[in-house]
């Protein structure tokens, strides 16, 4: 979130939450956790999270791959929509957030089908490769938005014809569309949307979001070949 948002944009994300989005001790818990561990509060809002839910249980996820744990919110979302038998591996770079996720993962019951890898990223996913990790159903991308283009690049590889691809934060207050914003993190997401338009494997599109993470935007692609 780069400016304040809207008391409105607010009070609707809390009615829709409010009427659709149940509230629930463990994600409360993990919310409350990792504010009182001082992680940045910029996990994705619940109205988002059970968006991840839903397009989960859309593509019947088995397999879920999340890129930027963070303290594990996004995780018990999509983890919450897998079958018994179903996996979901979340790559974290720091090892304290890790922890903490891992504290949120457990309380929430979700940890026997989630794995957290920590490290850079971009190691964690070569050594997917390496291992031959089968593809994912979905893939969940929100870390360091500077490598937005080689995540999707990863996710492509990892992918089968139907895996959708969620990218998170591609509008940051509109800052998006100016080609001479110096931010590493526009830059990359600029170079996302350049893949994603040339990309013939996948079809995608960006929606705008508000709320209480300000005005921001989500890219979502399904691969079709
Ligand atoms: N998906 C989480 C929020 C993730 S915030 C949720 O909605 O609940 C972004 C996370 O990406 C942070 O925890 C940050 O430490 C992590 N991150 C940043 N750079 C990274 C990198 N190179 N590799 C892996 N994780 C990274
Ligand atoms: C930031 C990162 C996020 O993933 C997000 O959803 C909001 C803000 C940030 O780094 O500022
Ligand atoms: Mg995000």
């Amino acid at each position: 979130m780069v400016k304040a948002p809207l008391k409105r944009w607010v009070a609707v994300e809390r009615f829709i939450v409010d009427h659709l989005v149940s509230h629930d001790a463990a994600l409360d818990a993990a919310r409350e956790a990792n504010t009182g561990a001082g992680l940045p509060p910029i996990d994705v809002a619940p109205n988002e999270g059970k968006l991840l839910h839903l397009l989960a249980l859309m593509v019947q996820a088995r397999r879920i791959l999340e890129i930027g744990t963070l303290g594990g919110y996004s995780t018990i979302w999509m983890a919450r929509a897998l079958p018994a038998d179903g996996r979901l591996i979340t790559l974290e770079l720091l090892p304290r957030h890790a922890e903490i996720a891992q504290a949120n993962l457990d309380r929430a019951g979700v940890s026997p089908r989630v794995e957290i890898r920590v490290g850079p990223a971009l190691e964690s996913l070569e050594r997917l490769a390496a291992e031959g990790v089968e593809p994912f159903d979905l893939v969940f991308i929100d870390a360091d938005k500077q490598n937005n283009a080689a995540y999707l690049k990863w996710a492509l590889r990892f992918s089968r014809p139907g895996t959708v691809i969620v990218v998170d934060n591609v509008v940051r207050d509109g800052a998006i569309i100016d080609a001479r914003d110096q931010d590493p993190g526009i830059q990359g997401s600029r170079r996302l949307f350049e893949a994603l338009a040339a990309e013939p494997r996948l079809t995608a599109t960006a929606l705008q979001t508000v709320g209480s993470k300000g005005y921001d935007g989500f890219a979502i692609a399904v691969v079709t070949g």
